[in-house]
């Protein structure tokens, strides 16, 4: 009998990134992160294919992943930004990734790898959400740091960036002016950045003159959306993931796929979780380690073991990625990161209506 599996469907992936480009406009571009497994499709299927979709950039968390991405898109940049100090940096250089620094500490260790063509940074600025990026405070000795490698030719400074807490619009418009104070301090320690980015998914929709000159996307380029009151589809975006679960014992009134906890799929924490079998809706009654429990009176003529159902995503009526993030308390994100890279992916090339 197979396992589960999940089906990703190549035509829903690029209508997302279409979107995106035609939300985006010709001049600011799209970096796609792949990062956590591509929210859990599969960063070796998603990263070549949203490249020859037309995304321009890719963004890791950190070098060793950069490193394996960079095996399957040879020329895309490709940003890593979650550094630790027992990292690689001489394999960041090797394999041409570039670096998003917070710190001088991390100026230090990329001095230290001493590569030989400069390594290309985006200088990260803290501009309200405290999570990585140079305080204020700090700015004064971080750019002047980087100018004198820029000068010593041992990196180039290609952005300067943040992230935002999507707390508010207001917060957004803040740290977007926090951003252009750091260009300014910047700008007098010598640097001259080519681009600023911002934005993620979030933001980018909400807050317009937060895109700048480059955007990075990532939860609803899958399709699945970062707001809590618009589904992904609600805002013109497909989802791309279903998860597939084979039948394994049916009974009476119960049907158990073969799909649970340790595979990664979440408990939902309230009741009202419902799988359809066929056109039958069943109540989901308890995910445990190697099952999934529906419960429900159903025909069983047409069912067998081992016939696939699925589970979540795209071809699951009712049982989205956000209805799911909404069973189990969390967001979408989080319910897919968990789904186990060992669980089969592939492309469909199924059409989706337009
Ligand atoms: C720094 C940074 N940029 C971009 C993203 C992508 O965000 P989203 O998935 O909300 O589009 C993330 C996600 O956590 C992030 O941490």
């Amino acid at each position: 009998m197979t396992g589960p599996h999940i089906e990703l469907n190549r035509a829903a992936l690029a209508h997302n990134v279409a979107q995106i480009r035609e939300l985006l406009g010709s001049d600011v571009s799209l970096m796609f992160a792949v990062k956590s497994n591509a929210y859990g499709h599969g960063m070796e299927l998603i990263a070549p294919e949203v490249i020859a979709q037309g995304a321009d950039e890719l963004a890791v968390l950190d070098i060793q992943t950069g490193v394996a991405v960079r095996d399957v898109v040879p020329e895309a940049p490709l940003l890593a930004w979650l550094l630790e100090p027992l990292d690689n940096y001489a394999a960041a250089s090797t394999h041409r990734l570039e670096l998003g620094i917070s710190t001088v500490e991390q100026l230090t260790m990329v001095a230290k790898s001493a590569p030989k063509t400069p390594l290309v940074v985006h200088l990260k600025v803290d501009t309200g959400l405290h999570r990585n990026g140079a305080t204020a405070n700090q700015w004064p000795e971080f750019f002047t740091v980087a100018a004198e490698l820029e000068r010593a030719g041992v990196i180039t400074v290609r952005a300067l960036w943040s992230h935002l807490a999507d707390t508010s619009i207001e917060s957004s418009l803040s740290a977007l002016s926090r951003l252009q104070d750091a260009a300014t301090t910047a700008r007098d320690a010598g640097l001259h950045p080519e681009i600023m980015h911002l934005a993620a998914s979030h933001g980018a929709l909400e807050v317009p003159e937060t895109r700048l000159d480059m955007v990075r996307f990532g939860i609803l380029g899958y399709g699945v959306s970062p707001f809590d009151h618009h589904t992904a589809e609600d805002l013109g975006f497909r989802p791309v993931l279903t998860l597939l679960a084979p039948i394994t014992r049916i009974t009476e009134d119960t049907i158990f796929l073969g799909m649970g906890y340790r595979q990664g799929l979440l408990s939902p924490l309230t009741p009202g979780a419902t799988i359809r079998v066929g056109h039958t809706p069943l109540e989901l009654v308890a995910v445990e380690a190697d099952h999934t429990v529906l419960r429900g009176s159903f025909s069983p003529e047409h069912l067998q073991e081992g016939m696939m159902v699925p589970l979540m995503g795209a071809n699951a009526p009712g049982a989205s990625v956000e209805a799911w993030a909404g069973w189990t308390h969390t967001i979408g994100d989080e319910v897919l990161v968990r789904l186990h890279p060992d669980i089969p992916r592939n492309f469909s090339d199924a059409p989706i209506d337009s």
